[in-house]
């Protein structure tokens, strides 16, 4: 297991779902909490990861939105996007389409121009002091109104070449896709690409799933495990060639196990599974964690790893030749190592 350990840290690795907000570390909060003159009501960083005690996606969520509070200013947001792309780069990570939330921000009066300024910087700088280049996907909450998700939508159209696609996260208990079928209609219109949380073993997981399929007509689907219940809508889903964006030690968190044995079972399927990291400060993994994962839980070996990461580099939303030159740096290493 050392040596395969090593394998998939070197692996070149396309990370596509993995939200910005998720990757603010405690250590990091109290920093920004001490600039912004923040009060937390905990002693320690490790005293405030004690009380991380989720058991569900409501109960994580809870801890998500507020751990968010301590982000103020641009360079609050540009310094959680660097610290994000460092801390990747020691994973190998060669391009990530990150998810960020905007109404977590306007929400509590942050002007969405300081959200994406910082983001965006950041952005420029990871390329280049760490090589990976990166995207952003704005997701709407889906717990908030279709209302609220249109005017977030029209407020992010100034800024459309920094957007690559529109995404849908937050508590799916009651807020399935067709809820924002005109919001997702819209986006498509303005040129974005779609893709929508179906988080694992939800009230009519299914049901979702295929509303993203038939309804939405998403280019990607973010988790969906409970897909392999429908054998149809496997086919569907490989027909299409759809992502699916699996995050093995979110899932373990947050209720009913990692689900890496239905990313092996979507494997052999020919399905486009993939293995990402959610929200790696709270869920403890970042990608390299969450191919050991399902490594050490299914005995996946090299080829299989290889195949998890060649789906993700077909899954991306690059053009032909950007998914190529990644497939080929992938190719070389599994050649060399
Ligand atoms: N699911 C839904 N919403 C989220 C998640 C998630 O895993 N992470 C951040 N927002
Ligand atoms: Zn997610």
């Amino acid at each position: 297991m050392a040596d395969l350990s090593a394998f998939i840290r070197g692996l070149p690795k396309c990370e596509l779902h993995v939200h910005i907000e998720g990757t603010l570390e405690p250590e990091m909060k109290f920093r920004l909490a001490a600039r912004n003159g923040v009060e937390l009501p905990y002693a320690s960083a490790d005293d405030m990861r004690k009380a991380y005690g989720f058991n569900d996606l409501t109960s994580f969520l809870k801890m998500y939105y507020e751990g968010m509070d301590v982000l103020r200013t641009e360079q609050d947001f540009y310094d959680l996007m660097l610290a994000y792309l460092e801390r990747a780069a020691a994973d190998n990570v060669r391009y990530a389409e990150i998810f960020f939330d905007p109404q977590a921000h306007t929400g509590r009066g942050i002007p969405f121009a300081v959200v994406i300024g910082g983001l965006a910087r950041a952005q420029m700088d990871g390329e280049i002091r760490f090589g990976i280049r990166t995207r952003l996907i704005m997701c709407i909450l889906r717990d908030q109104t279709p209302e609220y998700a249109m005017a977030t939508l029209l407020e992010a159209l100034p800024y459309r070449e920094r957007i690559l696609g529109i995404g849908l996260d937050s508590d799916e208990r009651g807020n399935p896709p067709l809820k924002f079928g005109e919001v997702f209609r819209r986006a498509r219109a303005e040129g974005f690409l779609l893709t929508m949380h179906c988080d694992p073993d939800q009230p009519d997981a299914v049901g979702h799933i295929r509303q993203c399929v038939h309804d939405i007509g998403v280019n990607r689907i973010d988790h969906g495990v409970n897909a392999i219940e429908d054998r149809l809508l496997c086919e569907e889903i490989k027909g299409r060639g759809l992502g699916l964006t699996v995050c093995p030690c979110s899932n373990r968190l947050i209720g009913g196990g990692s689900k890496a044995e239905i990313v092996m079972r979507m494997l052999d399927l020919g399905l486009r599974v993939t293995v990402n990291s959610d929200d790696p400060a709270y869920f403890g993994g970042y990608i390299a964690d969450n191919f050991r994962l399902v490594a050490e839980e299914t005995g996946a070996g090299r080829e299989a790893l290889l195949q998890l990461a060649r789906n993700a580099c077909e899954a991306t939303w690059l053009s032909r030749a950007g998914k190529d030159a990644l497939l080929a740096e992938l190719e070389e290493y599994a050649r060399s190592s």
